[in-house]
């Protein structure tokens, strides 16, 4: 192989790299925006009654609002993201029976994929 041969392969070599390093890069920046933007919904539309921590206990119209932190929504939702996005939705239990009237329902308000956002936040709340 001839010099200038060689430091062509060289320069491929760092380019591949390079553009590698820059493609996980932007993977890292997406994972980061998608949990902002699960946090900025949560903080806009629920913060208001089950607390900026998601610990809950506010009452609301007599009702105490449930503790969203991802512990106890992971084990009264038997860790099921369908059940708690119902929840969200549709106002109902783990049972499927309605939640109190105070909880609102976010079908028509929120995207499914917005309440998946939100989940994934409370989820990273231990
Ligand atoms: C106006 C006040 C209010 C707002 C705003 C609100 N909630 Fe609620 N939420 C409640 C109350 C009160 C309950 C308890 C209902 C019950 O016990 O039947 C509840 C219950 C829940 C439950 C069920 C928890 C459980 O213990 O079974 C989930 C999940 C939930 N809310 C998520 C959310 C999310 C996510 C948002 C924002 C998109 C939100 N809530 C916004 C008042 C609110």
């Amino acid at each position: 192989m001839g010099l200038r041969r060689v430091r062509m392969v060289g320069a491929l070599v760092l380019l591949v790299a390079l553009v590698a390093l820059m493609s996980a890069c932007r993977g890292r920046t997406n994972v980061a925006n998608a949990n902002a933007q699960g946090e900025q919904l949560y903080q806009a539309n629920c913060a208001g009654c089950h607390g900026i921590d998601a610990a809950g206990g506010i009452s609301v119209g007599g009702v105490r609002s449930g503790n969203l932190r991802a512990r106890s929504l992971d084990a009264l939702y038997f860790n099921d993201t369908h059940l708690i996005s119902r929840s969200i939705l549709d106002g109902k239990d783990e049972e499927g029976k309605d939640l109190d009237a105070a909880m609102p329902r976010w079908r028509g308000k929120l995207s499914e994929a917005a309440v998946t956002e939100i989940i994934n936040y409370l989820r990273r709340l231990r």
